[in-house]
């Protein structure tokens, strides 16, 4: 998958098509999108003025408890993040999210919580 989106896109340093021999890419050799240096702001461009925890009035009908203000609390809903916003392109409401951000949240979710 990532490296389908990477060739998609045509990212800076070309990666070969995938064959059932290439190995995966190592996380060190793609883009550094660890909580700090990239999750943390795209969860709250996109995510949290719905999905806050500090936000129990005006959560847009956001479930509560379902909230990406944290590290912690984007990790154990990784797998619906990827659905909701990778797979069903349901989240954000309204979508809008810059197609550069929907490559690195493939690489965060897969290489970025590992860290
Ligand atoms: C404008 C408000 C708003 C924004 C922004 C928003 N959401 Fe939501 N979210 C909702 C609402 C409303 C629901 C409940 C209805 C539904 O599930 O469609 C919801 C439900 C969810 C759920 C639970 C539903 C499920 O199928 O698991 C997840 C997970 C989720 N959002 C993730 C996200 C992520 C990740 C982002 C940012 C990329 C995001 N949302 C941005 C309003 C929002």
């Amino acid at each position: 998958m990532i490296l389908l989106l990477l060739a998609a896109c045509g990212a800076p340093s070309p990666v070969p098509p995938p064959t059932t021999s290439t190995p995966a890419v190592a996380c060190g050799e793609l883009p550094d999108v660890s909580w700090d240096a990239w999750g943390n702001g795209f969860f709250r461009t996109y995510c949290t003025a719905c999905h806050s925890s500090a936000n129990v009035a005006q959560r847009g009908g956001a479930p509560i408890g379902v909230d990406f203000d944290t590290r912690a609390a984007v990790e154990a809903r990784a797998s619906d993040v990827r659905r909701v916003v990778l797979e069903q392109g349901t989240m954000p409401v309204g979508g809008g999210v810059f197609p550069d951000d929907l490559l690195l949240l493939e690489v965060f979710l897969s290489c970025g919580l590992s860290d």
